[in-house]
């Protein structure tokens, strides 16, 4: 697998983090491609479990090379901490992480205005995650954002940032207190930016004499398809793209230089945040989900939204990200639910054309039609052989590999690196 791509087929959180880390065994480099501190990528791997924000998560593995995207924007306080993170785990990622230096530096102003806004929303609010992600990406197709590459001449960085305070005082009428925090803040993150200028390359560059030497890549995706800000459900998106394609604008490679694509999928379905959620599971049978997968944010802690499998949104980010093949994951978690549901379309609006597909405020209003399968009793935590599988849970896969039509070809049971399934 020369060139991968790892990309999220639901709202995100669908277990990137432990496939990326699973499948980086035999790469020189994992390249992170979009969104920047919003994310959590869990590993469970050697005894630990660690969270990665916006470092790859190829980095548990000593021997990976770790590189951040021109299309993510990188937060260099929040970087500093996670790095530390890292050592204090024994995993030195100082001399192993590059940086394009086009990336857009999150300033701590954009967290302030995000506030606001999202305050100003109410009840309508994206219900985002806070890191400062929408103002940043705002900023850069403005043209008037900061990036690492700016840090190189300070005197220009010092004053870009101080007119970004500047503006963010002024816009949002701020009163001495706050300005004051802001302005501290912002000293912390001139710091933090300049100390890691030393760290900004030509990953385009890189990553094509890697691939040039017979070497592998991964491309890391964050977020999930449906949160993508032109083919999610917008507007309860996120600002960077974080479908497939958008893997080769922030690294800097052509389209054919990509040799598969695989899409990460839950066996059920979560959400974080607000927006449109058709089979969502409000009552005690969505808590329970809840539970059993311990679905709470790894950046935020918010408890996730749970509910069942939809194969009609999975299809559609298959064929969105051309998934080559994919890989389900928590399927454990199904384990003792008597029966199981899988939407396999929707009764559709009569007000709505069959043929657009939308995903936009509307699809709220859609029905799902759902296919009940038997579930399992058995405890398939961990479970390597899918032989073993219980015939319920094995029907209950190959039922939503022809729905979303692309081969399903690794299964995951468990947190950690080895409790994985793979398929011929
Ligand atoms: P990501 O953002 O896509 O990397 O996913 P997160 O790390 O935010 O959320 C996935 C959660 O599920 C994490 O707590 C993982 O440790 C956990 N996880 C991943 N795969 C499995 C699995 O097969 N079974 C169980 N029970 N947990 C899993
Ligand atoms: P990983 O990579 C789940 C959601 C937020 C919110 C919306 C916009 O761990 O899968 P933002 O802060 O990006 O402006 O918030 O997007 N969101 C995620 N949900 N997993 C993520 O990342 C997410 N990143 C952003 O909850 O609904
Ligand atoms: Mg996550």
């Amino acid at each position: 697998m020369p060139a991968t791509i790892i990309t999220g087929l639901q709202w995100g959180d669908e277990g990137k983090g432990k496939m990326v880390d699973h499948l980086s065994k035999n790469v020189s480099a994992v390249a992170r491609f979009s969104g920047g501190a919003n994310a959590g990528h869990t590993v469970e791997a050697d005894g630990r479990r660690i969270a990665l924000h916006q470092l790859p998560s190829g980095l548990i593995r000593p021997e990976v090379l770790g590189i951040i995207g021109a299309s993510c924007v990188l937060d260099p306080v929040a970087l500093a901490e996670e790095m530390q993170v890292m050592e204090d785990e024994g995993l030195s990622v100082a001399e192993r992480l590059m940086i394009s230096g086009k990336v857009h530096l999150v300033h701590p102003a954009g967290k302030y205005i995000e506030s606001s806004d999202e305050m100003k929303l109410g009840n309508a609010s994206v219900g985002t995650t806070g890191r400062g992600i929408g103002p940043t990406y705002v900023r850069k197709f403005m043209r008037k954002g900061i990036r690492l590459e700016d840090a190189a001449v300070p005197e220009i960085f010092l004053k870009k940032s101080a007119a970004v305070t500047d503006e963010c005082i002024e816009q949002l009428g701020l009163a001495e207190e706050p300005a004051e925090s802001l302005r501290k803040e912002v000293e912390v993150f001139n710091r933090e930016s300049l100390k890691l200028v030393d760290r900004a390359k030509d990953v385009s560059m890189v990553i094509a004499q890697i691939l040039a030497s017979d070497n592998s890549i991964l491309a890391e995706g964050a977020q999930g398809t449906l949160l993508d800000p032109d083919h999610g459900t917008y507007p309860f998106v996120t600002c960077g793209s974080c479908v497939a394609g958008a893997a080769c604008v922030s690294l800097g490679i052509g389209p054919v230089m990509i040799d598969e694509v695989v899409g990460i999928m839950k066996a059920y379905t979560t959400r974080v945040g607000n927006g449109p959620f058709p089979t969502e599971l409000t009552g005690s049978l969505g808590d329970r989900i809840r539970e059993q997968g311990n679905e709470y944010g790894a950046t935020t802690g918010r408890p996730r939204r749970c509910g069942w499998f939809d194969a009609v949104l999975v299809n559609y980010s298959t064929r969105i990200n051309g998934c080559t093949w994919t890989a389900l994951t928590l399927l454990d978690v199904l384990s003792g639910i008597p029966e199981l549901k899988v939407c396999k379309k929707y009764e559709l609006d009569p007000e709505i054309d069959l043929t657009l597909f939308e995903t936009g405020e509307r699809l709220g209003k859609h029905i799902p039609v759902y296919e009940t399968l038997p579930g399992w009793e058995e405890d398939i935590t961990g479970e390597q052989e899918w032989d073993v599988l219980p015939e319920n849970a094995r029907k209950y896969v190959l039922f939503i590999e022809k729905l979303i039509g692309v081969p399903i070809r690794a299964i995951s049971t468990g947190p950690a690196r080895e409790d994985l399934i793979w398929r011929n």
